[in-house]
């Protein structure tokens, strides 16, 4: 006879997981409100209509009218049975499944469940004590002395535990029978030490208490800062079953809460950062648990929103944990996703530094962060001599492994290009090594070699994404954006794979402007690029307006450097006698040329033409 999975336990499980995690590993999902939003998996669409609410634990297709729980979304994703999806569901979050007729072993989730009540209760006992014990009072001038107000300390629901070896043991244990289980779970929890075989005491003692929460705001850690001076000066909960360091960010939960729309998260170091910014209505911070910044944890963060900044002290330790949070976050850049970098002067922390200069500085500040691309070449260049061969080709060398880990893409594909105009070597084959055969042709190729180009290079639909295959996946979601491009025939010379049939739709999307993405697939229905766009269409990642046009004139800006530096080319190929100075000045770094330049560049060639 099967074996019954017991209730309580699938009770746990669905306690445990979070619907948005797991499906967002399956089906990227994207932020909408206080919900989440996809293309649903199990019907066709391309307006995402499909919403998993991490407060319900619920998804739900406005479309096809598929709902249910993280289970079920498992069984109908993967085609699991039943048990195999609790089987698989509990195996992500460390839980064993246990068996009905396995006779009463111990029952990992039953003690899993119980930590989330447990750490309830002392999260209770902490809040009461600041109120209510007679040693609370320094706890209390402290944070007012550090102007923390009743309403901050209390949504970020601080506490104090109070001086004493067993406060917390005593309140928690006190009327429960057997108090010897409950102290096991305790020191499971992280709350209790065991001395020895008889004795344990609190861990945390004459500290004021900073509740850690997860998602869904149960606490499940804590932090406590000695009051005053002292050492240590932190001392943060170890890690339980329930808390893993390199997950969970302080203050991600209140910051959800706070705000309906995340447009950035900025990430500090310290929860009195964290406090402090809240304190001034900067409610986007959060800060890791005084670890480095993980992969999982950007994971998270852009899950919620397309722009962090990380904000560290001005001092050596800051830069050391800026250039640590950068190479964690080279895997995990996507297009549309933005991290910037903001230094602190010297000496200063977000807390000291809002105080100081007060919060529109602040924000002044955060808004002027420097984008990743330019800390990355920046800190790589960092004592490198640029002018000369060595110096660059140290730069390409530090650079090359780290950019071999950032997703293909536009945005890599971008990394590269500047990469190769700092070293002054082709960005093709910069990479991987092998070689570095230039991209374009470098001699100016005969006008007219438009219809070659469309049969050189590999197929658009297939491979990496490009900065073209972004482009016309971003068309092929919102056919509106071709209004952006200007005109196509700029682009109809490059010889890159993909142009042509981007520049084709361009065209067709312009002269049409009121074309769905549907009937632009029936125009191309027999055309040789039908292929083509069905494969780019089914490879393309579901994205948010917004990013679809970042992507599309991110793509488009790529392409019109591209097209300046193949005119660029066609002028170097003139001869040195022919090159003026000011001929000479338009040869400078594509990215250097101001806006007259790339006019005075494209004139050249445009008279020559007519
Ligand atoms: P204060 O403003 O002095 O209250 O602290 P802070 O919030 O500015 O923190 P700080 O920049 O000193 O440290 C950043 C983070 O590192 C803290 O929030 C803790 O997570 C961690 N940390 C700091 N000091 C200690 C310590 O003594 N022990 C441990 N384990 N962690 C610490
Ligand atoms: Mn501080």
């Amino acid at each position: 006879m099967a074996k019954r999975i017991p209730q309580d336990f699938i009770d746990e499980l669905m306690n445990r997981v979070d619907i948005v995690e797991v499906i967002d590993t399956r089906v990227p999902l994207k932020k909408a409100g206080r919900e989440y939003q996809a293309c649903c998996p199990f019907h066709n669409e391309k307006t995402p209509s499909f919403t998993v609410s991490p407060a319900k634990q619920f998804y739900h297709c406005f479309g096809c009218g598929a709902h249910g729980t993280a289970l079920g979304f498992l069984m109908e994703y993967e085609h699991l049975s039943f048990p195999e999806a609790v089987e698989a569901l509990a195996h992500t979050v460390g839980l064993e499944v246990p068996r009905q007729d396995d006779g009463r072993g111990p029952r990992p989730a039953k003690q899993g469940e119980d930590l989330y009540a447990l750490m309830g209760r002392c999260d209770e006992f902490y809040r009461q004590q600041l109120r209510q014990h007679p040693a609370a009072g320094r706890a209390v001038d402290y944070l007012k002395a550090r102007g923390v107000s009743g309403e901050i300390a209390a949504e970020y629901g601080m506490g104090f535990a109070p001086p004493g070896w067993d406060n917390l043991l005593g309140a928690i244990t006190a009327g429960e029978a057997p108090a010897e289980a409950l102290r096991e779970r305790l020191i499971t929890a992280g709350m209790v030490i065991r001395k020895d075989e008889k004795r344990c005491y609190d861990r945390f003692r004459e500290r004021i208490m900073f509740p850690i929460r997860d998602r869904r705001g149960r606490t499940i850690a804590f932090g406590g800062r000695i009051i005053d001076e002292g050492e240590p000066k932190y001392l943060n909960s170890p890690e339980t079953p329930i808390f893993h360091k390199g997950r969970e960010l302080y203050g991600l939960y209140e910051a959800t809460r706070a705000l309906r729309k995340i447009e950035r998260l900025l990430v500090v170091e310290g929860y009195m950062d964290v406090v402090a910014l809240a304190q001034f209505g900067v409610r986007y911070a959060v800060a890791t648990l005084g670890t480095a910044t993980t992969r999982e944890h950007l994971t998270r963060l852009f899950r919620l929103t397309p722009e962090v900044v990380f904000c560290f002290d001005g001092d050596r330790a800051g830069r050391d944990a800026a250039w640590r949070a950068l190479q964690n976050a080279l895997p995990v850049m996507q297009e549309g996703f933005e991290i910037r970098f903001l230094f602190l002067p010297e000496g200063e922390d977000p807390d000291s530094y809002i105080r100081h200069e007060g919060r529109e500085a602040f924000e002044t500040a955060v808004g002027e962060a420097r984008p990743l691309s330019e800390y990355f070449f920046d800190h790589l260049q960092a004592g490198l001599d640029m002018d000369s061969l060595e110096g660059r080709g140290r730069l390409v060398k530090l650079a090359r492994p780290l950019l071999q880990q950032l997703p293909e893409g536009v945005f890599r594909q971008m990394m590269v290009d500047r990469l190769a105009r700092l070293s002054g070597t082709a960005a093709a084959g910069l990479l991987t090594g092998a070689g570095s055969r230039p991209q374009t042709r470098p001699e100016g190729r005969a006008p007219g070699a438009r219809r070659a180009a469309s049969h050189a290079g590999p197929a658009p639909g297939a491979g990496p994404r490009t900065p073209v295959r972004a482009a016309i996946q971003a068309l092929l979601a919102r056919p509106e954006l071709a209004a952006r491009a200007g005109d196509p025939a700029r682009f109809a010379h490059l010889d890159i794979a993909g142009v042509p049939l981007l520049v084709s739709l361009l065209e067709t999307l312009q002269g049409n402007p009121e074309l769905s993405p549907g009937a632009l697939l029936e125009r191309y229905r027999d055309d040789p690029h039908a292929r083509h766009l069905s494969r780019l269409l089914e490879a393309a990642t579901p994205l948010g307006e917004a990013e679809l046009e970042a992507d599309f004139l991110g793509s488009l800006g790529w392409l019109e450097n591209e097209e300046l530096k193949r005119l660029q080319e066609r002028l170097l190929a003139r001869g040195e006698h022919q090159l003026t100075p000011a001929l000479l000045k338009l040869c400078k770094p594509v990215d250097s040329l101001s806006s007259e330049e790339k006019a005075a560049l494209k004139q050249l060639f445009n008279e020559q033409a007519g």
